[in-house]
């Protein structure tokens, strides 16, 4: 290490990952630790708050000196802590925020609150280096669904959210109800590529007073409706054939947004984020509409879309340079708004 390097290290508790990273001068992942909770969870078909928070706080000293170790640096040769403290779950925020806030008290640190889905986008910037704002950025997670210009680092519009549940969580819900469990969409993912996307047409939704605007309840009403009326007609259900037709309206709505946003902004940059834009169907959909409208295409590997403090690394870089720091007073900020500093 050199210096002049700018070294944070990351830490992200907000949902069911305990993780840690050392990232260098913003885009070099030096070590990025992540012990999920995944099975923990499966049991009760999806994420537990107060086990979540039990766990981070018997994994979380672990996370990070594995962190540091496999990065080979100790804490003197760290510039700064960065922090998911928001929007998340607040019991499982608050493990990492009151970490953090103790290891920049003894170490003497600077301490930087970053916001997650802030976090997500910028883990673009890992594997991509020339990418730089301005670009459209979807982010699609299992708590979140933004449409988003990037205008710069750390500034954002937001075109569009989710008006209902979030994208992941619609994969989440069909999954558990068609028999595949938890986490639903790698698994709806996984056995949509045995089944006819065009099986089963459902709803495309619109939000009538917002072009950018999801809303995907409708569409979870939907398959359920369907399952029931095939369970009182005694037609048999094919789980390939709905989660392919699923994941397809869920897809098709994304993109059509993505474009729309892409070709209203003239940007030629365009960028996904979030668990959610590790489906290969999505991945593949926007590959080729990028392509065929001459937009750039940016994707994180699928272990920098979900949870990962790597991102949370490149995200405070960012507010380092910016000259962004926390007191002891920063909190856990559990519907913390992108844009929004607390
Ligand atoms: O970003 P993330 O790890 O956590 C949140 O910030 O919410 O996203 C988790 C979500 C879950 O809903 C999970 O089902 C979804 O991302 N997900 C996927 C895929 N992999 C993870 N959804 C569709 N296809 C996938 N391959
Ligand atoms: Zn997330």
């Amino acid at each position: 290490m050199e210096k002049e390097d700018v070294i944070i290290l990351a830490i992200e508790t907000s949902c069911d990952e305990t993780a840690a990273a050392v990232v260098r001068n913003g885009r070099e992942v030096c070590s990025n630790i992540i012990s999920s909770q995944i099975a923990l969870h499966t049991v009760y078909g999806g994420v537990v708050p107060e086990i979540a928070s039990r766990k981070h706080i018997e994994k979380i000293n672990q996370v990070i000196e594995e962190a540091l170790k496999s990065a080979d640096v100790t804490l003197n040769d760290i510039s700064a802590i960065a922090v998911t403290y928001g929007p998340g779950l607040v019991g499982a925020l608050l493990v990492g925020v009151s970490t953090a806030k103790a290891i920049s008290l003894a170490a003497g640190l600077p301490l930087i609150g970053v916001h997650h889905i802030e976090g997500h986008i910028s883990a673009n910037y890992i594997e991509n280096k020339d990418l730089e704002p301005p670009f459209i950025c979807l982010v699609v997670s299992g708590g979140h669904s933004h449409l988003v210009v990037v205008k710069d680092y750390g500034e954002y519009e937001i075109l569009g959210r989710t008006r209902d549940d979030a994208a992941g969580e619609a994969f989440d819900k069909v999954a558990r109800a068609i028999g595949l469990g938890y986490p639903g969409g790698p698994k709806i993912d996984k056995v949509s590529k045995e089944g006819n996307p065009d099986a089963i047409h459902f709803p495309r939704a619109k939000v009538v007073d917002s072009v950018y605007d999801f809303s995907f309840s409708g569409l979870k009403s939907a398959v359920l409706n369907y399952l029931n009326s095939c369970e009182m007609k005694g037609t048999p259900i094919v789980q390939a054939d709905v989660a392919a037709s699923f994941q397809k309206a869920v897809v098709d709505v994304l993109v059509e947004h993505s474009m729309s946003a892409v070709q209203e902004y003239g940007l030629k940059r365009f960028a996904i984020a979030g668990g959610v834009a590790s489906n290969s169907c999505l991945r593949e959909a926007l590959a080729r509409e990028c392509n065929a409208r001459g937009i750039e295409f940016f994707y994180p590997s699928p272990i920098l879309c979900t949870d990962n403090a790597a991102m949370i690394g490149v995200a405070g870089y960012y507010e380092y340079c910016k000259g962004v720091r926390h007191g002891f007073d920063l909190n856990a900020h559990p519907n913390l708004r992108l844009g929004e500093r607390a």
